[in-house]
């Protein structure tokens, strides 16, 4: 398959990640066939959607009717089903193996051994997914940042079973979709978050050992570094008890003793300061409730 046979694309998940990746393709002409478990779901998919074109129509990149066309592109469905002969999927369901597992036996007792699979997950073996589909070789990672419209980077990951065609229109996906694509081997983390995560873990033992306090360790980082956010308020906005589960992953593959989850994390999430979303992290966040 070439990238020019592809019209339409087809979108599994309306989270956070589904709706930047449907929104990126509509823009680049595609036609988009979003499915998700409710329409309810699907609302503030959309809401989201056109909160962030009406910024790029407002940045003057693209007019208003242009826009009423993009949405237009975006339909929506709760039934699988109707992703039955859409040649490139792309999946960002929760990040759960059994989830997902369930999803793509759903989507190959629909589409055909030639429709491309690119999974969006953070942490699970791209390997291991690929293996659950009836054509292993169609398999591969697409892995895009938040928010989805405004991050440029994917990284594309083969598994390694991927066919190198896959890879090759991967590649060229990313590229009409408008992002840079790197592409890197099926290793917990890939390349940003194997770099980030070992960052984040240091920061959290800087903490520990009393080096410094969290609002100086965050200052240092984003005044020294110019990081949008210091690595301590980064978990507390993600969560806490995200980042220790991914911390945990890694350990876990790479049986090397830097990536151990700091024993601060492990109290902080016994105790429930799991993060903005408890009111309570590494700050406190009482007062915004
Ligand atoms: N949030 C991030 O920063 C981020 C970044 C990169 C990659 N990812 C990955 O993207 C994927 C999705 O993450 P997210 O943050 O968008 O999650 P999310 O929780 O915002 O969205 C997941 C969506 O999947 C839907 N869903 C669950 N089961 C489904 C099914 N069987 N069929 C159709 N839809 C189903 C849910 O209703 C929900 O809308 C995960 O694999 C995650 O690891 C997330």
């Amino acid at each position: 398959m070439k990238l020019e046979d592809i019209k339409t694309v087809g979108m599994a998940g309306a989270g956070s990640m589904g709706a930047g990746i449907a929104q990126i393709a509509a823009m680049a002409g595609l036609q988009v066939k979003v499915v998700d478990m409710s329409e309810e779901v699907w609302g503030r998919a959309k809401k989201t959607i056109v909160k962030s074109l009406e910024r790029v129509v407002k940045k003057g990149t693209i007019t208003e009717k242009e826009m009423e066309e993009t949405i237009a592109r975006i339909s929506f469905s709760t039934d699988v089903a109707s992703l039955k002969d859409v040649p490139f999927i792309f999946e960002a369901v929760f990040e759960d193996i059994n989830v997902k597992k369930e999803l793509f036996a759903k989507l190959d007792a629909v589409c055909g051994s030639d429709t491309i699979y690119a999974t969006n997950t953070s942490s699970i073996s791209i390997t291991e997914m690929a293996a659950l589909v009836k054509n292993p070789a169609n398999f591969i990672g697409m892995h895009f940042f938040n928010p989805v419209p405004v991050m440029k980077l994917v990284e594309v990951i083969p598994a390694l079973q991927t066919a190198p065609a896959t890879k090759d229109l991967a590649l060229d996906m990313a590229k009409k979709i408008g992002k840079t694509a790197i592409t890197c081997k099926d290793t917990p983390g890939f390349v940003v978050n194997r770099l980030f995560v070992p960052y984040i873990i240091d920061a959290v033992r800087l903490l520990e050992e009393g080096v410094a306090s969290a609002e100086d360790i965050d200052t240092a980082m984003k005044l020294g570094c110019n990081m949008p956010m210091g690595p301590l308020e980064f978990q507390d906005f993600a969560g806490v008890d995200i980042g220790y589960h991914v911390i945990n992953i890694f350990h876990e593959y790479m049986k090397q003793e830097r990536f151990a989850a700091p024993g601060l994390l492990r109290n902080m999430i016994k105790a429930g300061y799991v993060g903005r979303k408890a009111g309570r992290g590494f700050y406190d966040y009482s007062e915004e409730k």
